[in-house]
């Protein structure tokens, strides 16, 4: 229910009409005998209306009207004015944004009917203040969907212009048979000197090769052009073992305990090279991560939710902020050393082969990487 303050000096006044404001209108009334009074009740009820002599002793109705709008910004604001005061009452409509002035001695009716003019205008105000709120949410929420889209329009062009180049590159990359030869020749020749460096050459060149490979991939996923993705049945298991093996010539994971806990060995299908290029990044992640001689563990396992690939290790751990912008391409924290596109492969590997990727990790503990894939048990 609508409630209303009446101000005003003289006792008079406050009763009679206060009584009067009781009797003809639904509202709460509460009568105040000076401005000090009615701001103090102000915070604990704030009124709807207020009605305010013009002059009081103290602090005169003008000012009250300035600190109630203050406080309670949609109030509607009225002045009770003696004619001489018309004047500076008017101005005040302006200045305080007073809803109306009433002339003493007033007409009941026509106090009345602005009274309910103020309250209906208020309300008016409130259902437009409410409105423009969702209008106004409804505007954020386009403007995010719109960045989410320029995010992704963007990066599919990034994707165009990185196959672009990887295409060039990967076509020079394929010199790296002269290298080969070169060393070859030398090393025939007893050159060895000329054959090391023809060596580094070739070195470089496949590791080169396999950047391109790489951005090759992460680009066909952000073209937009699908790629088919052959999946045939296939030992989990023997899959997971060619990546290992791969990976013991990796220096990092090299230097770790690679712990290898087959609890089942299932079958599921898989695209092998893709399967094994998963097995190899989380296992590369994991290492990164973890200290010299730190365990890391593979473990294999099926259950109802079909087959378990899992790489965990007891390494760094990632923060909040890692971890939610993990997969995101180019995210690394790792500076130099890393591409960011590690996760973001894997993430769509897994989706290639309809599993799912899940990650935990704690700062200072360690990550747990599960990956689950349909089974295919006969
Ligand atoms: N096992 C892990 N433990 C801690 N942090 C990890 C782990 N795996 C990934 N991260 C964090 O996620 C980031 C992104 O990983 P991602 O594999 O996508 O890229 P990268 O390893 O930095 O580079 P690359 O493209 O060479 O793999 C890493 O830089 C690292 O901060
Ligand atoms: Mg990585």
């Amino acid at each position: 229910m609508a409630s209303i303050y009446l101000v005003d000096d003289d006792s008079l006044v406050t009763e009679s009409l206060g009584a009067a404001l009781r009797l003809e209108t639904p509202y709460a009334v509460r009568t105040f005998q000076s401005g000090a009074d009615a701001l103090a009740a102000l915070s604990a009820a704030p009124p709807d209306v207020v009605i305010s002599d013009f002059k009081m002793p103290g602090m005169d109705g003008l000012a009250l009207l300035k600190a109630v709008r203050k406080a309670v910004p949609e109030a509607v604001l009225m002045l009770l004015t003696g004619y001489s005061d018309k004047d500076s009452a008017i101005l005040a409509v302006n200045e305080v944004g007073i809803f109306a002035y009433v002339e003493k001695p007033w007409d009941l009716q026509d106090l009345l009917l602005k009274i309910k003019g103020g309250i209906e205008r208020q309300e008016l105000t409130r259902q437009l203040r409410d409105a423009n709120r969702d209008l106004e949410r409804q505007n954020r929420e386009l403007r995010l969907a719109h960045d989410r889209l320029v995010t992704s329009e963007r990066m599919a062009a990034v994707g165009r212009v990185a196959s672009g180049i990887a295409h060039e590159i990967g076509n020079q990359l394929a010199l790296v048979g002269y290298a080969e030869a070169i060393k070859a020749k030398a090393r025939a020749g007893g050159n060895g000197e000329i054959a090391e460096f023809a060596d580094v050459i070739v070195t470089a060149q496949k590791r080169l090769a396999d950047m391109v490979g790489e951005i090759k991939d992460f680009a066909r996923g952000q073209g937009g052009e699908a790629v088919e993705v052959r999946l045939e049945p296939a030992d989990v298991t023997a899959v997971v073992d060619e990546a290992l093996a791969i990976l013991r010539y990796d220096r990092e994971v090299g230097a770790r305990e690679l712990v290898r806990d087959v609890r089942r060995r299932p079958l599921a299908r898989l695209h092998r090279g893709k399967f094994a290029q998963l097995v190899i990044n989380l296992v590369r992640n994991a290492a990164q991560a973890s200290p010299a001689k730190a365990k890391i563990e593979v473990i294999l396992d099926e259950d109802e939710r079909g087959v378990i690939f899992v790489v965990a290790d007891h390494g760094s751990g990632m923060t909040p902020e890692v971890l939610a912008r993990l997969g995101e391409p180019f995210f690394t924290t790792r500076g130099e050393r890393g591409t960011g596109l590690g996760l973001g492969i894997c993430r769509r590997i897994v989706d290639e082969h309809g599993g799912q990727l899940a990650v935990e990790s704690a700062p200072g503990q360690g990550t747990r990487v599960t990956v689950t894939l349909p089974g295919l048990r006969s």
